[in-house]
């Protein structure tokens, strides 16, 4: 989806920001990766089937979902667009799908949730402060988000090169709003190579295991999300401690250069717990057929990540909501020609 649209964008975005949103870890091999994965994988329609009336809504965590997809969590969405995160919630609520709202969001959790008109999830960067994080889940589930999205593949932040060569530093005067009132710290003022990497040394709980999602269940009444699993045990570990859903991610190929592709990832992951919790993947999702080879290969739901972030750049609300629609039009455009009137109806058959 949108080369065109990412090359408008980057065009159009200072290199350092740009290169923060396009870039992964390493030698990006993953992040290549991730997209090769979806080539790989190849379509098995089924003829003469009626699909006159295709539906695409669908459920994650019983809540209701236009399409099959959702917003993954993106930090810092202000570098993109005057109106950041909240021209993006107010986009996913016009197509009727959940945004995921990123700890590290240049809005606060209350001031999105305030324009969001669909269910809006809050992804957690668990801190060592485990006060401050305990404050930050109260903080999000009374300004109304519906799950609490822990992202684990982050105990420290991936090498991306391109963010250290470009000294990548935040702009004066962004303001990380569900940081604001919780006492941890703020970006610091200078670091060697990218400040990103540096504040998340300052912060992050890199002691975050797994016994620590009783604690979760213990101060939320959220359903819980793990995201970041790449393997069946850890699909499994997410299954016995109590997990709603796992997002089989990669992180957009940002975090441990070298591992899986996400797609490859999904089919194990999806026969080892697919039965006990939901299974969400990102990462590289370019396409409506890329949706519907997803749901084929075990995924409920689909998040997007880059793509909407050039949307925003572009065209602010305008332009995430005409990535989405684009998306949508093609994804019933595959379920069609695939033979299926729901998402419901792609099976492990209709690819190879
Ligand atoms: C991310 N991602 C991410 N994940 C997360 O859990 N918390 C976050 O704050 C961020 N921030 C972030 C910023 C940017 C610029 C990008 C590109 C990605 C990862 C994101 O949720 C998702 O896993 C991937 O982006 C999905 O891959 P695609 O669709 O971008 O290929
Ligand atoms: C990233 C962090 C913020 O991928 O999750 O840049």
């Amino acid at each position: 989806m949108g080369e065109q649209l990412e090359a408008e964008a980057e065009r159009l975005l200072p290199r350092m920001v740009y290169e923060y949103y396009a870039g992964g870890a390493g030698d990006e091999a993953t992040l290549r990766d991730n997209r090769a994965a979806f080539v790989r994988v190849k379509l098995r329609p089924r003829c003469l089937v009626d699909v006159t009336a295709p539906a695409l809504a669908t459920t994650a965590l019983g809540q209701l979902l236009a399409m099959p997809v959702a917003i993954a969590p993106m930090a810092y969405q202000r570098l993109a667009h005057p109106e950041g995160e909240i021209a993006t919630v107010r986009a996913a609520g016009r197509l009727g799908i959940a945004m995921t709202l990123s700890t590290m969001a240049t809005a606060s959790v209350e001031e999105v949730s305030g324009a969001a008109t669909a269910p809006l999830w809050f992804q957690l960067y668990v801190w060592r402060d485990r006060g401050a994080t305990k404050a930050l889940v109260e903080r999000a589930a009374a300004a109304g988000a519906q799950a609490l999205v822990i992202t684990g593949d982050a105990q420290r932040l991936g090498t991306r090169r391109r963010d250290v060569d470009n000294g990548f530093m935040l702009p004066d005067g962004l303001r990380l709003g569900n940081l604001e009132g919780l006492g941890v710290a703020a970006p610091p003022p200078t670091s060697e190579g990218s400040q990103i990497s540096a504040h998340f040394s300052l912060l992050n709980d890199a002691a975050l295991c797994w016994r620590d999602l009783a604690w979760f269940r213990s101060i939320t009444n959220l359903p819980i999300v793990l995201k970041g699993i790449l393997t069946a045990e850890d699909a499994r570990l997410a299954a016995e401690h109590g997990a709603d859903a796992v997002v089989v991610s990669n992180h957009g190929g940002r975090q441990l250069d070298g591992v899986v592709a996400t797609l490859d990832a999904l089919p194990a992951i999806a026969e080892a717990a697919g039965d006990r919790l939901e299974i969400w993947m990102d990462g590289g999702v370019r396409s409506g057929a890329d949706v519907v080879r997803a749901l084929a290969l075990g995924a409920r739901i689909v998040l997007l990540g880059r793509p909407v972030l050039w949307g925003l750049a572009v065209g602010g609300e305008d332009g995430v909501a005409g990535v989405l629609t684009r998306l949508r039009d093609e994804i019933e455009e595959a379920l069609v020609l695939c033979g299926c009137r729901t998402p419901a109806e792609v099976t492990r058959a209709h690819v190879l």
